[in-house]
């Protein structure tokens, strides 16, 4: 009879005979698995685990600060935290392509990570929240290598990592009790799945500074409003997305013409298929009125009643 006590115990006995009095670096995301790693890592080794968390500016609304709060100060991990906003904004300035949007903020991701790692010194380990799901798909690593794109000396350096992956064996159900028996916020241990590439997928078209903050600022109210009435572990997924569409609306003695921005929300088991949630009227009209009052530039509102398939859950 397998118990989540029993696997705390032996993953922490394992990881510190594996690793010794060496030193390993993980990167933390804020999800629920690289957050349960992060804080297994923590009770077995303590102060010889450095994480290094990337804000690439497509967050949500005090998302970078939830995590230092809970994981750095409510843990004690030692995080260092990349704020990396004007770099990814730069490189995504004026571009509209949905997967060169992802392959750019993925590859500029991967970079920032690295130029940190490169900075910290005899690093032996590389944690990994890999699930048995994910061995299942792509097989399973023992090294993992990684380059630095700025040397001085003009050729790439390369470091080599131990991989260290205590939750391969696990299930995400299981990852989430094992949290939950860590003490890890409720919040943070059933947060909804979030996508890499961020708010950056749900602007349709290029992303610009002003976007970002009416696409957080909406998700935020949305959120509140479904945590308000008590529909938060009813449904999947649900976030806004800042449609490229503008259209005509009246405020006050005047005629504006301004953004529609979209709501989604899904129920699923896997997110391979999904419904649109069937959201009660009057919360929807709460969101509604609540978004319009409170974020400049949106004139109205709509409720996408798509299932997938044929349309994806997010918008890009
Ligand atoms: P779609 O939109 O394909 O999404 O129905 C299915 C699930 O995957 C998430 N998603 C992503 N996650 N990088 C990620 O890490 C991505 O580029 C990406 N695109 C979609 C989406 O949020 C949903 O949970």
């Amino acid at each position: 009879n397998w118990s989540m006590d029993d696997f705390i115990i032996d993953s922490i006995a394992k990881i510190k005979e594996t690793v010794g009095d060496r030193k390993v670096l993980l990167g933390l995301s804020g999800g629920v698995d690289s957050s349960v790693v992060g804080v297994l890592l923590q009770k077995a080794i303590g102060d010889q685990l450095t994480c290094i968390f990337v804000d690439h500016g497509l967050l949500r609304k005090d998302e970078a600060e939830q995590v230092m709060a809970s994981l750095g100060t409510g843990f004690g991990l030692n995080i260092i935290k990349v704020d990396a906003q004007k770099r990814f904004l730069d490189k995504l300035a004026g571009v509209t392509d949905p997967e060169t949007k992802r392959k750019i903020i993925g590859k500029e991701f991967i970079e920032v990570f690295n130029d940190e790692a490169f900075k910290l010194k005899d690093v032996d380990f590389l944690a990994q929240g890999t699930l048995y799901t994910d061995v299942i798909e792509s097989g399973t690593d023992t090294a993992q290598t990684i380059k630095s794109h700025h040397n001085v000396g003009g050729l790439p350096a390369e470091m080599t990592f131990k991989l260290i992956e205590p939750m391969n064996t696990l299930f995400k159900d299981e990852v989430r009790a094992i949290g939950e028996k860590l003490g890890i916020p409720h919040n943070l241990v059933w947060r909804q799945p979030f996508p890499g590439p961020g708010l950056g997928i749900r602007i349709l078209g290029d992303i610009t500074e002003d976007k970002l903050h009416i696409v957080r600022e909406t998700d935020a109210i949305l959120r509140a409003e479904i945590a308000n009435h008590g529909l938060e572990e009813d449904i999947w997924q649900y976030f806004t997305v800042l449609t490229g569409v503008r259209s005509v609306g009246v405020m006050g003695d005047g005629r504006t013409y301004d953004y529609t921005l979209a709501i989604r929300a899904v129920t699923s088991i896997d997110g391979m298929t999904a419904s649109f949630a069937k959201i009660p009227w009057e919360v929807l009209e709460d969101i509604s009125i609540r978004i319009v009052n409170e974020v400049d530039h949106i004139n109205r509102v709509v409720y996408d009643i798509t299932s997938k398939p044929p349309a994806t859950i997010e918008w890009e």
